[in-house]
C-alpha cells in the first residue's frame, strides 16, 4: 500500500519551527503530572478559551484521569492581524455552573494578558471554589496587564507563532508543530 505523507515536515509558510510535535507531546505530558500534583485525584472544571486552546485542551485532558467537567468560552480574536486590537470581548459565555467548583482556565498563549484577565474576572464573579490558569505558551515580554499563569508549557520570545491551535486569520491551527509564521505573510492579504 502506498504511504501517504500526512503532513509536510516543515510547512512552507513557516520561517522556523519553534516546537516539534514530539516536544509538544512531551511537555503536555509533563503538564498533566503538574496538574495531578496540585489537584490530586479531585474533580475540577476546565474552562477552555476557544478556538485557540482546542488542541491543547484536548491533549491535556487526556493526560489526566481526574473526573473533569468541560466548558468553553469564546473571546473575540485578533481578526486578521497579528497584534491585539483594543479590548477583547466575550462572544459566547459559559453554559455550566461553576459556583463552588475548582476551575482550571486554559488558553493557548498568554500575550498582553488582556484575554486571560478578562476571563479570570468573569469566572471569579461566579464564585468558584478556586481558580487556576494554564497556558501552553507565555510571551512574558509582551505583557500589558500583569498576569502570572499557574501552569505554563513554554515561555517564548516575542514572535508571532502558529500551529497546535494557534492561528493567523483562522489558518494554520491544524499544524502539529508550533512555528514562527514567515513575517512576509503576516502583512499579506490571505488567499481568497
Ligand atoms: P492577549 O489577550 O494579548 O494575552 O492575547 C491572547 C490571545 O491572543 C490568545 O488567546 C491568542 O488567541 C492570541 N495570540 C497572541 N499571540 C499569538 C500568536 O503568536 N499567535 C497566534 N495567536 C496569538
Ligand atoms: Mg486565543
Amino acid at each position: 500500500m502506498p504511504t501517504r505523507n500526512k503532513t509536510p515536515k516543515v510547512h512552507p509558510d513557516l520561517e522556523s519551527v519553534m516546537f516539534t510535535e514530539a516536544q509538544i507531546k512531551k511537555r503536555v505530558r509533563e503538564l498533566g503530572h503538574e496538574l495531578r500534583s496540585v489537584f490530586g485525584q479531585g474533580e475540577f472544571t476546565i474552562v477552555s478559551i476557544i478556538n485557540g486552546a482546542v488542541m491543547f485542551t484536548a491533549d491535556l485532558m487526556r493526560e489526566i484521569d481526574n473526573p473533569v467537567r468541560l466548558d468553553c468560552i469564546r473571546i473575540s480574536s485578533y481578526g486578521d492581524k497579528t497584534k491585539s486590537l483594543g479590548t477583547p470581548q466575550i462572544v459566547s459565555s459559559l453554559t455550566i455552573d461553576i459556583a463552588g467548583r475548582h476551575v482550571l482556565l486554559i488558553d493557548d498563549i498568554l500575550d498582553t494578558g488582556k484575554t486571560i484577565t478578562l476571563v479570570s474576572g468573569l469566572i471569579t464573579k461566579l464564585r468558584p471554589a478556586s481558580l487556576r490558569t494554564c497556558v501552553f505558551l507565555d510571551k512574558e515580554g509582551r505583557r500589558e496587564v500583569p498576569f502570572v499563569a499557574d501552569f505554563v508549557g513554554f515561555k517564548i520570545p516575542d514572535k508571532f507563532v502558529v500551529g497546535y491551535g494557534l492561528d493567523f486569520a483562522e489558518r494554520y491551527r491544524n499544524l502539529p508543530c508550533i512555528g514562527v509564521l514567515n513575517p512576509q505573510l503576516q502583512n499579506a492579504p490571505g488567499p481568497a
